[in-house]
């Protein structure tokens, strides 16, 4: 059992928001998903105030070591997740965390009022990966825009409030304390990098344009903003980024996070979250009684700040 900001989970497992649909892998496993569901908490997708279609196709391009996506956060908009998508989930027998996301304060304190009525979700996620409409700016890119966000909000739920940071910013310590400061209970990271992919005539291949990369190609990038983030922040972590195997979690662990969340891996593979928990605890009970975690920690801690100074 696992304590995060007082809610438990059975494992220190959880989804990148995005990654697992939960309700089209119920309807095909049926029952035998609730068995060993592979997650300790369930993160649904970006719930957006609207309705979304998302981006013009294609919206994939496979990279050498992971994937863009260009899906732009298809949704049913807050009314229809709370309609037609929260009785489902909540039948998943985990904790939910609902991601929501908003392009002004205004939107997403209506999202957060909204779900802090509701009894089947357990903490909020706030995706702050989107343009603020008076800059252009991502607010999660900015210390500033980002504490705005939070002190507009943090008075509107007692649920836990994560804040899903982003690593298209110079400096994502500095904004993760702009989150402590504000009131959040839990930082999560990474969320996608900024990315693009060309046709042989040099256009854009996405339909959106731009994506985000995430996979094997960015899990040093996510270890070393988790580490930095650790360093900074006395909040809990939720580590993310490129993580495949139990190893990968506890690298993640040892840089400071608390859970770990699997994405990308989990369209290869939709029982990674059950394979890289038994993988995790076979490590963990190995190292039981060494200093194994600890010994990480340091050599993580060694390899940021020679990078830093570098
Ligand atoms: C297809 C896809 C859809 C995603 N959708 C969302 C989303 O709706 N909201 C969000 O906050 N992050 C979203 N993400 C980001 C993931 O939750 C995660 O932060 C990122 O992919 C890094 O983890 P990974 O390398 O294990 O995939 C998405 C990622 C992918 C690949």
């Amino acid at each position: 059992m696992v304590d995060f900001c007082a809610i438990t989970l059975k494992r220190p497992i959880v989804n990148g928001s995005g990654t697992f649909d939960a309700i089209a892998a119920r309807r095909a496993f049926g029952v035998a998903l609730l068995r060993d569901f592979p997650f300790g908490a369930f993160v649904s997708k970006t719930i957006t105030l609207s309705p979304r279609e998302g981006n013009p196709p294609p919206r994939l391009w496979e990279a050498q070591a992971g994937m863009i996506n260009s899906i732009g956060l298809p949704n049913r908009g807050l009314h229809g997740y709370l309609e037609h998508d929260l009785p489902q989930l909540a039948e998943l027998g985990v904790p939910l965390i609902t991601n929501v996301m908003g392009s002004t304060a205004a939107e997403v304190s209506q999202l957060v009022e909204a779900l802090d009525d509701r009894d089947e979700v357990a903490a909020i996620e706030l995706n702050v990966s989107c343009p603020n409409v008076a800059t252009g700016l991502d607010i999660g890119a900015d210390p500033g825009s980002l504490a705005a966000l939070v002190r507009a909000v943090r008075p509107l739920t007692g649920k836990p409030l994560i804040v899903k940071l982003t690593p298209n910013t110079a400096d994502v310590a500095a904004v993760a304390l702009a989150a402590q400061t504000e009131g959040a209970d839990a930082v999560s990271l990474i969320n996608t990098l900024r990315a693009t992919a060309l046709d042989r005539s040099g256009a854009p291949w996405l339909g959106g344009v731009t994506g985000g990369l995430s996979g094997p190609a960015i899990r040093a990038i996510a270890l070393a903003q988790v580490a930095a983030v650790a360093r900074r922040v006395s909040l809990p972590i939720v580590g993310m980024g490129g993580v495949s195997s139990g190893a990968h979690a506890a690298d993640l662990i040892a840089a400071g996070a608390t859970l770990v969340a699997v994405g990308t891996e989990s369209f290869r593979d939709p029982a990674a979250g059950c394979r890289i928990w038994e993988e995790l605890k076979s490590l963990q009970i190995a190292g039981s009684g060494s200093t194994t975690v600890n010994a990480a920690q340091a050599q993580v801690e060694v390899d940021v700040n020679s990078g830093d100074s570098a």
